[in-house]
């Protein structure tokens, strides 16, 4: 994927500090007592995977951009913390059924049309274990960016401009959440949305769902 490597490159999602949806994530892990094994799907720089090594889980992180995967190699050995780095995509992955008691796929799977999306979901559910947990985020409608860009199928926009440029986006409404995460057991969807820095209207769907 050149335009990710690139897009890492030039250090956009180069920041260090992890969301705080992950360490809400983290949080709600340990009360859940779970001794976890956590995925951070498409880690990019390893903004999140090297928090959750740092919180002393057994942290694995999966990215197709070599650039994202160095950083975050460095980043680790920087902190001197351990943690699985694999180059890979997020429609095949390279993980035996149930490996994982938690994944975590945030700003990642809508950057592609809807059947790729289907897909990354089934091989979440297979590499999560039984009552395993997934947070995961979606672009929504409410966007600034929704109708940006050309369409490249319902709902789904290549960007023409900015640092995303040539990467397709793709929009959900809540409806087409419950759809793809039909064979989850449990899901509790809420939006989040604020002003980006510059003054842009970021919305996205906030997932988390058990096994
Ligand atoms: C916006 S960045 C988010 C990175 C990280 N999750 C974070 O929150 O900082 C999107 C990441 O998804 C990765 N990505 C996009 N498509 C992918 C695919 N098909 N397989 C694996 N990784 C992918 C990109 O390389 C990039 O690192």
């Amino acid at each position: 994927m050149i335009e990710w490597n690139q897009i890492l490159r030039e250090e956009w999602y180069s920041s260090e500090k992890p969301d705080e949806l992950v360490v809400n994530f983290a949080t709600s892990l340990r009360k859940q007592n779970k001794k976890t094994r956590v995925l951070d799907l498409g880690c990019g720089a390893g903004r999140n995977l090297v928090y959750m090594a740092s919180q002393g889980f057994e942290a694995h992180g999966l990215d197709t951009s070599e650039t994202g995967l160095n950083s975050t190699k460095e980043r680790l050995r920087k902190r001197d913390l351990k943690a699985y780095i694999a180059k890979g995509d997020v429609h095949l992955l390279p993980y035996r059924d149930t490996y994982f008691d938690a994944v975590m796929c945030l700003f990642v799977i809508y950057h592609q049309k809807l059947a790729g999306i289907q897909v990354t979901i089934s091989e979440i559910h297979r590499v999560l274990r039984k009552r395993g947990v997934l947070i995961i985020n979606f672009q929504s409608k409410q966007s600034h960016m929704y109708g940006k860009g050309t369409k490249v199928e319902r709902d789904t926009f290549i960007q023409q401009a900015g640092p995303e440029k040539g990467i397709p986006h793709h929009f959900s409404d809540k409806q087409e959440i419950t759809r793809l995460l039909k064979d989850f057991q449990t899901t509790n969807v809420k939006l989040r949305e604020r002003k980006s820095d510059d003054g842009y209207f970021e919305s996205r769907w906030i997932v988390t769902a058990t096994t």
